[in-house]
């Protein structure tokens, strides 16, 4: 079983609450999305983002706990994500951690977001399945993409990371360029179904060759201008049909897939560890999902994808991996702090 974990996620746009029992056992999973405060910005607003999670944090956290049938008696600890994040997000999830902690009198724990999806490729395993570590985890996300080597939960070290944007940036801001709506991500991911991957010939970025780290801005400025025409920011929209708007889709999905793929083979390579796990909103991407299928299994590589409704940001993953953090005594005090970074 393990110890009963409450953990609360407020990192970015998504005010979320889980309770697990031990690290494979989700009791429940709450999230709230604040798809329609941030839409019309087209893209998060980080004020707007805190005044949202503070209206919905205690109705998440009360709604996590019933549906896990837990209260306070039932919970171990309090688990909140402490970094990396909009830190006055942030510290809105951990000023009410802080709270309950001290009300009830539990140990407080502080989670790194980008471990937390590392990790959550294991949350649904079978309890007796074996451990998945060593695994090389590909996390890609709104704010993130990195490799990193998880030796084990507690011992995880980054391989590579984006030196400009994140990989669900790229697909949000070519949904911007192409006034698709948001979020980005899902809704490029759809039209490209209806697209040629190989109609568009846009830049795989893939910096040094034994480099671990990625570059998608490259990418999103030449969609632009294969839109608007070579150096214009605007006035190009109009002249696309919908056959050409999921020719682009489908050449911008397939180049940065084929990037992360190529680097996530690459730290195989270069590691010699033989499992993959990958996590955070970008994989729920159907062609990532597959091509990594693909390249893993020519190379006689186990991957582990995390579970759909676990890829975008939620509280189960941050009690999952809080539940390691916790059987090993490393606990905060009140002192915790909001870290807008990820590195420790
Ligand atoms: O992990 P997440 O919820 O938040 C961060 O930690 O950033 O990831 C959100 C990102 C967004 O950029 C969204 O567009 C992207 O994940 N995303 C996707 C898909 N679903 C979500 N990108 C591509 N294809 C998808 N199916
Ligand atoms: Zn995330």
């Amino acid at each position: 079983m393990g110890p009963t974990i409450l953990a609360i996620e407020t990192s970015c746009d998504e005010t979320a609450a889980g309770v697990v029992t031990g690290p494979r056992g989700v009791r429940s999973n709450v999230v709230a999305t604040q798809f329609d405060v941030h839409a019309k910005y087209g893209g998060v607003v980080p004020e707007l983002a805190s005044r949202a999670h503070i209206e919905n944090i205690d109705g998440v956290i009360q709604e996590a706990l019933a549906a896990a049938g837990a209260d306070r008696g039932r919970i171990d600890a309090i688990a909140v994500t402490c970094r990396p994040g909009l830190t006055g997000c942030l510290l809105i999830g951990i000023t009410a951690a802080k709270s309950l902690a001290l009300a009830w009198d539990k140990p407080l724990i502080g989670v790194n977001h980008i471990h937390a999806h590392a990790t959550s490729a294991a949350i649904d395993l079978p309890a007796d399945a074996p451990e998945p570590w060593p695994a090389i985890a590909l996390v890609v996300s709104g704010g993130h993409t990195s490799l990193l080597m998880v030796r084990d939960p507690l011992d995880i070290t980054t391989l590579g990371l984006t030196i400009d944007d994140a990989a669900g940036e790229a697909f949000d801001k070519v949904a911007s360029i192409l006034d698709l709506g948001c979020p980005g991500g899902p809704i490029v991911a759809r039209i490209a179904e209806k697209g040629d991957p190989r109609k568009c010939d846009f830049p795989r970025t893939m910096l040094a060759r034994d480099s671990l780290d990625f570059s998608f801005s490259g990418i999103k400025t030449a969609v632009l201008y294969h839109v608007h025409g070579p150096g214009k920011t605007s006035g190009g929209l109009s002249r696309l049909t919908a056959q050409d708007v999921a020719d682009v889709c489908a050449s911008f999905q397939a180049c940065v897939v084929d990037v992360l793929v190529a680097k996530t083979m690459l730290a195989v390579e270069q590691t010699g560890v033989r499992t993959v796990v990958v996590g955070g909103g970008v994989a729920a991407n159907r062609c990532l999902r597959d091509t990594l299928q693909t390249a893993c299994e020519a190379r006689g590589v186990r991957l582990i994808l995390t579970p759909m409704r676990y890829c975008t940001d939620n509280g189960a993953m941050i009690a999952a991996q809080g539940c390691h953090l916790f059987r090993a005594g490393r606990l905060e005090t009140l002192a915790l702090e909001a870290r807008a970074t990820g590195e420790l």
